[in-house]
């Protein structure tokens, strides 16, 4: 699709919009079908350079739909309008009380459109429908909530001084809390819409103003909530949505000098990237990286809860977790029954489009991730790896990868050491507790891990020995707005939920008044 000139459309929703190649799909809501649009500075507006590009249903391969490529020419104007939305808008004079209703009546939109978004993800990302349903957009509408409580409670203190090159002389000092300014957010496709909960909400409970760029595969519930974002009556300017390719959009964001902070969530190489594109001008920046997270199973576990867990750890969201448990260490004791038991779990999984019904996993998010999967899967076993179950892709359409669980693994492979991101475990039994601590903790990663142990005080003591900024009790990818998420190590910079998430969106300011 090109457009002739630079326009402001209508939103997507409306029915203006031009020819598309995409087949008609009537069991589809129509606005899938639509062309889509960037949102700057409170209007929906095509593409400067006219461009476009097809977003897929990864289920069969087919276009979904156009969707506006973004490039530096827009992020430069995204970014203007939320600069001046910072700085003179409406929203800079709004209370914070006020601030949190919007981002309240946000939640409750979400939530009324909760089997829509649904829709959109499954379509979009692949995932089952019902998992979004439950999983995705449940948490979506829950951080919203739980950030617009925070926008009343930023605070400063109050602090009793003693300067002792000033004697007699008496001061009243208080810090304040003031937003970072103009957020630039990058996030992924794995978890798209709560991608964007996780970032948007602590950034506008702050009074942050953002260029939101969500990822390429994955792009329609991002513009949707863009348009629940208007209909809650948020001023223009305060957040634009570039859709566009990460070498384009994204870099022209972590790199622009009009922004203040960039937080990013997706690959430790592009992190890496992020880190550089920022550093000229010592922009603040979050990273939320990848992971290689061990979930480890001692001889003392509850077998019964432990290897459903297990199976669960790696192959929700089809492994494509930063958090995936994808580093399976049983006590030898156990070894042979754990892996039988996720094997066989794995066996079973029901793999189809994520909006059939009994779908239990769908297929990987796109074509290249697909033979990602693949060419590490190649070679694991090149190197001696053994698939006990799965192994291969499933079927001919679609990017679908069966459920897999290696054994005969070791330290040093490509599948034990790099993050897979797909629906493969690699078991491997252990014998001493300090010898899994340490295999545990021999990662560039230091996302997430989990311990499955009847024994408290081994729970506790494990909890502490590893090296992740998560860690998950006899239980494994437990998520709540409360609790702060983020990774040591090169899993990244920063926490994201909870209210270590507002720590990322302000500035303190220390104020000295001598009375
Ligand atoms: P990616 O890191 O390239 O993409 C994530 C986001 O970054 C997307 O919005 C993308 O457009 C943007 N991006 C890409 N290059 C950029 C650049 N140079 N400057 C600014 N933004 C840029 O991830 P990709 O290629 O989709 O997946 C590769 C691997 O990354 C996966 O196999 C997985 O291992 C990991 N990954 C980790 C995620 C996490 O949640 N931590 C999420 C997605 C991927
Ligand atoms: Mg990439």
């Amino acid at each position: 699709m090109k457009a002739a000139s630079r326009t402001s459309v209508r939103s997507p929703r409306s029915k203006n919009t031009s020819s598309t190649s995409v087949p008609a799909q009537p069991e589809l809501p129509g606005w899938i079908r639509e062309p889509k649009h960037l949102l700057i500075n409170g209007k929906w507006v095509e593409a400067a350079s006219g461009e476009s590009f097809a977003t897929v249903d990864p289920a069969s391969g087919s276009t979904l739909c156009h969707v506006a490529a973004g490039a530096k020419e827009d992020i430069d104007q995204a970014v203007a309008a939320a600069r001046n939305a910072f700085e003179s808008g409406p929203w800079r004079s709004m209370t914070a009380s006020e601030r949190g209703r919007l981002i309240w009546r946000l939640a409750d939109l979400l939530e009324e459109h909760a089997d829509e978004f649904a829709t959109l993800e499954s379509l979009d990302n692949g995932k089952p429908r019902a998992v979004a349903r439950v999983a995705d957009v449940p948490l979506a509408v829950d951080l919203f909530r739980y950030m617009a409580g925070w926008a009343t409670k930023i605070h400063g203190s109050t602090f009793p001084i003693s300067v002792p090159y000033a004697p007699g002389a008496q001061f009243f000092s208080y810090t304040q809390r003031e937003p970072i300014g103009v957020v630039g957010q990058i996030i992924p496709w794995n978890f798209p819409l709560l991608m964007a909960a996780w970032k948007l909400g602590p950034a506008l409970a702050t009074g942050c103003t953002v260029v939101l760029k969500p990822a390429e595969q994955t792009p329609l519930s991002a513009l949707r909530l863009g348009e629940l974002i208007q209909q809650a009556g948020f001023p223009d300017g305060v957040v634009n949505i570039v859709t566009g390719f990460g070498e384009t959009a994204g870099a022209a964001l972590a790199g622009h000098p009009g922004i203040d902070k960039v937080a990013f969530t997706g690959s430790t190489e592009v992190g890496k990237l992020i880190v550089r594109a920022a550093s000229h001008d010592l922009k603040k920046v979050s990273l939320e990286l990848g992971g290689k997270s061990p979930n480890i199973v001692l001889a003392d576990a509850d077998l019964e809860t432990a290897i459903p867990g297990a199976a669960s750890a790696i192959f929700f969201n089809h492994g494509q977790c930063c958090c995936a448990g994808s580093r399976l260490y049983v006590h030898k004791k156990h070894f042979d029954q754990v892996v039988e038991g996720v094997a066989s779990a794995a066996r079973k999984i029901k793999v189809g489009p994520g909006l059939s019904p009994d779908t239990e996993m769908g297929p990987l998010v796109s074509e290249e991730q697909l033979n990602r999967v693949m060419g590490l899967l190649k070679s694991g076993q090149s190197e001696g790896a053994k698939p006990v179950a799965g192994g291969s892709r499933h079927g001919k359409a679609g990017y679908f990868v069966q459920p897999t669980v290696l054994v005969n693994t070791q330290p040093g492979m490509r599948v034990m050491e790099e993050e897979i991101f797909g629906p493969v475990v690699c078991a491997v039994p252990f014998t001493d507790e300090e010898e899994v601590i340490r295999s545990a903790n021999g990662n560039i990663y230091g996302l997430a891990a989990a311990v499955w142990t009847s024994n408290l005080s081994k729970a506790h003591r494990i909890a502490s020995a590893l090296r992740a900024g998560t860690v998950w009790v006899n239980c494994y990818n437990i998520f709540d707005a409360a609790l702060p998420f983020g990774g040591y190590k090169q899993s990244g910079w920063g926490r994201e939920m909870g209210a270590e998430a507002l720590e990322l969106y302000t500035e303190t300011k220390a104020v000295c008044v001598r009375l």
